[in-house]
């Protein structure tokens, strides 16, 4: 028997513990990788792609990902929102390179057939050849040779997308409770572009999703938290896996009373500087805009995270690269009711967040940490036991039920 099969199954079996442990070999497998893209990608799962307002007029488009397939988010003439994959339907080039546009209609670069907003192949250069000689056959036809099409949910000014035809619909793959989450972090639906950031992390995707679902981290690693009081262990807080692991909702409460509050809590916290403060405070002085002293953080698998600190409102877009590399998309959000203070406001705040956020460049410092070591030592086994070992609702920052959650999840849809 070959030895090096030997030793790929057994590390490619996953610990005892089962949701309590995390094998290190996952962050690292190529063929893991693809695995993963089929089934939480292309698979029967919803995708965020865009927001409806970033296409507002006809031809207006957005290029997007779902894992690491490229697609093209377009606003069709009739007003409705297509997707559909952008690779050219001849020899598979990329269709469109930029980001956003308005169209009539998308040619590809490399041979110039060309595509209507839906989709469908409008012509192709020398279809009957040149000089008598060259040309498709008679009967090439252009209805067969068209983009592929994605099943298109458009809810509250969001845009999702599925490459499986009979994936359930958007509401049941959400569930009751991250629905209503959504309608929360979306009001009327009437949103309103604010920005951008985009950042290359050097790390698996499932880092980045552990690492938005791990509230023990927020309480110790974030110093600009802590000294600010905006999140700390003594925050009344929710840790909610939903649909048996799949989503994940992590609710806290803002109270500005207890802000600066010195007690047993933060005693515990070496990067606590609570001699520090800024020049404007309202960086750190969020209104309570929901009417529920809530700041409440929750993601949707496989591909976004809803963030709401302070008035800072963003979806994080989780686009894996390869095993070792995840591109995260952050879209910045308002209401198109917001009035110029609050404007103001929310882009304010967003500097807590983004690759060189305050808060957020620690998360992306800590993963460039973990990936090299995850890569070198593919047999080790990390602990997740804070807080229990199952992935039970809790009341407290201090656990990781939501990565038991995610792994349980996981593991079921991979067969691991
Ligand atoms: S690859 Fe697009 S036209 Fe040939
Ligand atoms: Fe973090």
């Amino acid at each position: 028997m070959n030895t090096s099969t030997v030793s790929t199954a057994q590390l490619r079996r996953w610990p005892e513990q089962r949701d309590a442990r995390i094998p290190a070999w996952i962050y690292s497998d190529p063929d893991l990788f693809k695995r993963e893209m089929e089934v939480f990608y292309e698979g029967s799962t919803w995708n965020f792609v865009g927001l409806a307002c970033e296409i507002a007029e006809p031809g207006a488009f957005k290029r997007s990902w779902i894992g690491t397939r490229p697609v093209l988010v377009v606003r069709d003439e009739d007003g409705t929102i297509n997707v559909v994959e952008n690779r050219c339907a001849h020899r598979g080039s990329m269709l469109c390179w930029k980001n956003n546009g308005v169209v009539k209609d998308f040619t590809c670069p490399y041979h110039h057939w060309s595509y209507d907003l839906k989709g469908n192949l409008l012509g192709l250069p020398f279809l009957r050849g040149a000089m008598g000689k060259g040309g498709m056959p008679r009967d090439f036809a252009k209805g067969e040779h068209g983009l592929r099409k994605l099943r298109v949910a458009e809810r509250k000014g969001l845009v999702w997308a599925t490459f499986d035809e009979s994936a359930p619909d958007l509401e049941a793959y959400l569930g009751d409770e991250i629905a209503a989450l959504i309608d929360r972090a979306t009001g009327n639906g009437r949103l309103k572009l604010l920005g951008y950031n985009r950042q290359l992390l050097p790390c698996n995707w499932k880092l980045y999703v552990e690492n938005s679902r791990d509230p023990y981290h927020a309480t110790l690693l974030h110093s600009f938290f802590l000294t600010f009081g905006l999140l700390r262990a003594d925050t009344a807080f929710k840790a909610v896996p939903t649909l048996g692991g799949r989503h994940a909702i992590m609710a806290s409460t803002y109270s500005a009373a207890t802000a600066s509050e010195k007690n047993e809590v933060t005693q515990q916290l070496a990067s606590l500087k609570s001699d520090f403060s800024l020049q404007d405070m309202d960086m750190v002085r969020p209104v309570d805009e929901f009417g529920d002293s809530s700041m409440i953080n929750f993601s949707v698998l496989p591909s976004v995270f809803f963030q709401q600190h302070g008035n800072s409102l963003a979806i994080r877009h989780v686009i894996p690269k390869s095993e070792s590399q995840t591109e995260l998309s952050w879209t910045h959000y308002g209401f198109e009711d917001d009035d110029e203070t609050m404007q103001n406001r929310r882009i304010k705040q967003a500097n807590l967040m983004g690759p060189a956020g305050y808060v957020a460049v620690d998360d992306s410092e800590v993963l460039a940490l973990m990936q090299p070591v995850a890569q070198s030592a593919p047999d080790s086994v990390q602990a997740v036991e804070m807080g229990g070992r199952d992935y039970a609702p809790q009341e407290t920052m201090l656990t990781e039920t939501l990565i038991r959650g995610f792994y349980h999840y996981y593991r079921e849809k991979m067969g691991l």
